[in-house]
């Protein structure tokens, strides 16, 4: 039978992968809700061309060309309804930003797997959500679903590097995990000092050398904190404390991911830099379905190269690890911070320096509290962004 699927953040970079992994497997994947932010036009020819009958917009379309037979709702709780809708199987989040916790939250509420791109969902939400996906992956191993080797997969990360390390630890006993080893590409600046980089624009941050991306994390990539988001990520995905987590950069992002055992070995996905195949991982898991790309050339790929991250330059990475380490709160805050600071920096607001500087303040600022509600994460996230708007630099 084929999976029932929501795709929330359909017309952005993964949702539109999503729906490419569903146009080559029309008879494993069926796409029954989508949910877009201000793209309409795009969210409506997406439902034409899936015959999907639920469409949910996160703001009021400015001219409604609807398509015959589609449901169209407005607004926040309508996204979040995309989650729970009762025709779909699994949610991918493809939503970006912490905008994108409430659907993970109610995706796994409602009993639904989650196939996770909106790692923010995590970083900000991961002490609410990795109780939910484990009582219901435990609900599914119960009733015999998913693999006899691996979880039952109610909680699918996209993220190439987890789906990585997820797919390492198949079959593997959690107490021989030594290390999990997070691979970076380095980003467009890599190399450079802190000094170079005062002047960057947008137009130069955007140009990731590996990866075709949304602006925010292709931002987020070049100053590091997309990888101290996968940290706090990884960490809430595999149960693993922050000195076991570490960080190399591998300029050729051909190694999605390691993980290293007890007795030395280490094991490595390798891949095509194709989201592509993470996300149909995510959707296709305990099974494995047909490439939709080609696959590594490994005759080609030359030299993979290994280096230390330089958090000195790239201090991103520290700021968002030492959120994590301290928890609670922290790393709402964090997160919201560097938000405010990439979209003010994508405006031409505040320079790219400016974005690290932004959130050490917001993060010192802040007075740290368990984590107890999605509602209590919505106040400290806008007392964040708040302050994050007074610092930009
Ligand atoms: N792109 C990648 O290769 C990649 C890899 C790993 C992880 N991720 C993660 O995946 C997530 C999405 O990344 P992306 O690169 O696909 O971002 P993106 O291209 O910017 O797409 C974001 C999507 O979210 C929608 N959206 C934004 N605000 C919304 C709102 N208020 N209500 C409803 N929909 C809203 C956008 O709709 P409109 O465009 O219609 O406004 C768009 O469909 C992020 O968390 C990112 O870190 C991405």
């Amino acid at each position: 039978m084929a999976r029932r699927i929501a795709v929330l953040g359909s017309t952005g970079s993964i949702g539109v992968q999503t729906l490419d992994v569903a146009r080559r497997h029309p008879d494993k994947v069926e796409v029954v809700a989508l949910a877009a932010g201000r793209r309409a036009e795009e969210a409506f020819a997406q439902a034409r061309e899936f015959d999907v009958r639920c469409v949910a917009l996160g703001s009021e379309p400015r001219f409604a060309d609807v398509p015959e037979g589609v449901d169209v709702s407005v607004g926040a709780d309508a996204v979040a309804a995309m989650a729970t809708h009762p025709d779909v199987d699994v949610v991918v989040n493809a939503l970006v930003g912490a905008a994108g916790l409430r659907a993970s939250y109610e995706t796994l509420r409602a009993g639904k797997v989650l196939a996770l791109a909106n790692k923010e969902s995590l970083v900000v939400g991961g002490d609410l959500i990795m109780p939910l996906a484990a009582g219901l992956d435990a609900d599914m191993r119960a009733r015999g679903v998913g693999s006899a080797r691996g979880l039952a997969g109610a909680l699918m990360p996209i993220d190439s590097e987890h789906g990585a390390i997820y797919q390492c630890l198949i079959g593997e006993e959690a107490r021989e995990v030594e290390r999990l080893w997070v691979t970076a590409s380095g980003g467009p600046f890599r190399g450079r000092k802190r000094e170079e980089l005062a002047d960057i624009t947008p137009a130069q941050a955007l140009a990731h050398p590996t990866w075709n991306m949304g602006p925010k994390i292709t931002i987020d990539s070049s100053t590091l904190m997309n990888k101290g988001l996968e940290v706090i990520e990884a960490h809430h995905l595999f149960s693993m404390p922050y000195d076991k987590i570490s960080v190399v950069v591998q300029p050729q992002s051909a190694i999605h991911s390691m993980v290293e055992f007890s007795d030395g070995s280490v094991k490595a996905h390798l891949g095509t830099t194709d989201m592509r195949i993470p996300i149909q991982y995510a959707l296709s898991y305990p099974e494995r379905w047909d490439a939709p790309v080609e696959p590594l050339d490994f005759t080609k790929l030359g030299s993979l190269e290994f280096a230390a991250p330089d958090t000195d330059t790239f201090r991103c990475l520290a700021l968002a690890r030492a959120a994590g380490e301290r928890g609670g709160t922290l790393p709402c805050v964090m997160n919201a911070a560097n938000e405010i600071a990439v979209a003010a920096f994508l405006a031409e607001e505040g320079s790219y320096l400016g974005i690290a500087e932004c959130v050490e303040t917001v993060m010192e600022r802040h007075d740290v509290q368990d984590v107890e509600s999605v509602e209590q994460l919505a106040e400290v996230d806008a007392w964040a962004r708040a302050l994050a708007r007074e610092n930009i630099r």
